[in-house]
């Protein structure tokens, strides 16, 4: 049997700040309701995001202090690297201070201007490194994982048609190598299977190209292998992680997701002269090849938060968290991107706000009354994070979707604090006739969300 709730107890507390309504209110208002520009201690449960995030255990904070600060060849280095030899199967580990660094590393030794480079979805960083290049950042994800009312197990495959369809137009020089990312976030945390990623390799060999994972969080992606692929409910998620890695040559992580520390990446693979081309670039722009961008203690948080992620009462406790948050939703009827993956939950804010038309923010609108209301930080992934104005037409072009997205960092809300989330967005939804749109009053060139400063229409400007 496994745990019934949390596989933890605390021993260490973060106390948060009471903020009243009134102050939360003024502290938006000043914020031009932009999230992003509110203080985090005036937040009661921040679901920003899952990365760099969680809370560390004792046997990570114990492993800071046996940090080597040794310039060269410290010795947390070396049981990095035996952790992720151990769980990868990939000798070489290139150490960075966190994952788009080692992407940074791997597309400018590997990617030429011109080329394409496919994922299921490239996470905005893997977009821009690959973008930085002068190469195309293409997105092959399966059409299931486009649609937000579809239920599918592994909705973050990549499509293996698309690809080899891809490789036939393209041929082989224009494609340096094709990246899967576990799981996908992009497309709302949704798992990749054994067999597409083996699908996906067989394709890679035949025309000479290396498959990379995106592996930042590979061991929830190995969960839902374990929960939902025929033939792998008796293996371990550490002997899955270990046969789906075998089906790639290399990845790239973010150690602040499944790595479970705040800080930290790395690279790796099995190619010995791949290591000598990417050290000495290593070597210029982060650190020597034995700490990279880090500390000799946060080496160590990573070496054992990668030991720490494969517990599979952790895993259960998390996967679940996210799901039973999503089930609370779905039941009381809140309109949410389906099934839930492993680090977040997303709402359908067109269908939750469907007054609300794209050009006045569906999904901030949401945004802000969760934060003014009820303490809760979430982030809007839709008209605001990617709408923009074309500058040929002058029109306004918006995104397919307009989701919310409440990412639940690992290992830091109770389920206690997972219901008060649930119950506000219920009571949101309840009051949600009532909720007005906003017009934005400035926007930055580019990367708008972050800066934008809006303001709520009067009840007789709304449209309906
Ligand atoms: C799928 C994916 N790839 C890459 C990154 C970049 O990692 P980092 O934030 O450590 O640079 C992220 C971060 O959120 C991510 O989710």
């Amino acid at each position: 049997m496994r745990f019934p709730a949390e596989p933890f107890r605390i021993k260490v507390v973060e106390p948060l700040r009471y903020v009243s309504r009134e102050e939360r209110a003024r502290l938006l208002a000043g914020a031009g309701l932009n999230i992003f520009q509110v203080p985090a201690d005036s937040i009661y449960i921040d679901l920003l995001t899952d990365s760099g995030t969680s809370a560390m255990s004792d046997s990570q904070w114990a492993g800071l202090m046996v940090g080597d600060e040794s310039y060269a060849g410290s010795r947390n280095f070396y049981n990095l690297e035996r952790a992720v030899r151990e769980i990868t199967g990939y000798h070489r580990m290139i150490p960075t201070h966190q994952g788009r660094m080692a992407e940074n590393l791997l597309f400018s030794t590997l990617v030429r201007p011109g080329q394409i480079v496919p994922n299921n979805s490239h996470f905005d960083t893997t977009r821009a490194n690959v973008e930085a290049q002068g190469a195309e950042a293409l997105d092959l994800v399966i059409d299931e994982g486009l649609d937000p009312t579809f239920d599918h197990p592994f909705k973050g495959n990549l499509d293996v048609a698309k690809l080899e369809r891809l490789f036939e137009t393209h041929g082989r020089e224009k494609i340096p190598l094709v990246m899967i990312t576990v799981t996908n976030n992009s497309g709302g945390g949704q798992p990749v299977s054994i067999a597409n990623a083996r699908a996906v390799r067989e394709v890679c060999d035949r025309y000479g190209v290396p498959l990379f994972f995106d592996a930042c969080r590979f061991a929830e992606n190995c969960y839902f292998i374990q929960e939902r692929e025929p033939g792998y409910a008796s293996k371990s998620v550490r002997e899955i992680a270990r046969e789906l890695f075998a089906c790639a040559v290399g990845c790239t992580m973010s150690g602040k997701k499944d790595g479970l520390v705040n800080i930290g990446g790395f690279l790796a693979f099995n190619d010995d002269s791949l290591a000598e081309r990417v050290t000495n670039l290593l070597l210029r722009i982060e650190g020597f090849p034995t700490y990279g961008g880090l500390a000799g203690r946060d080496l160590e948080g990573m070496a054992r938060g990668l030991n720490e992620v494969l517990s599979e009462d952790y895993l259960a406790f998390r996967i679940n968290q996210v799901r039973n948050l999503g089930a609370m939703l779905d039941q009381a009827g809140v309109p949410i991107v389906k099934p839930v993956g492993g680090h977040a939950v997303y709402i359908d804010a067109r269908r939750f706000l469907p007054h609300i038309p794209q050009s006045q923010f569906p999904g901030q609108c949401l945004v802000v009354v969760l934060y003014r209301d009820y303490g809760i930080r979430a982030v809007e992934v839709g008209s605001l994070m990617f709408g923009h104005r074309d500058p040929q037409t002058g029109q306004d072009v918006f995104p397919k979707l307009d989701l919310v997205r409440l990412a639940i960092p690992r290992r830091v809300y109770t389920s206690e604090q997972m219901r008060y989330v649930a119950q506000s967005v219920i009571e949101i939804h309840r009051e949600r006739d009532a909720m007005r749109g906003l017009r934005l009053e400035y926007e930055a060139p580019v990367l708008r969300h972050f800066t934008a400063r809006l303001r709520e229409l009067e009840p007789a400007t709304v449209q309906t």
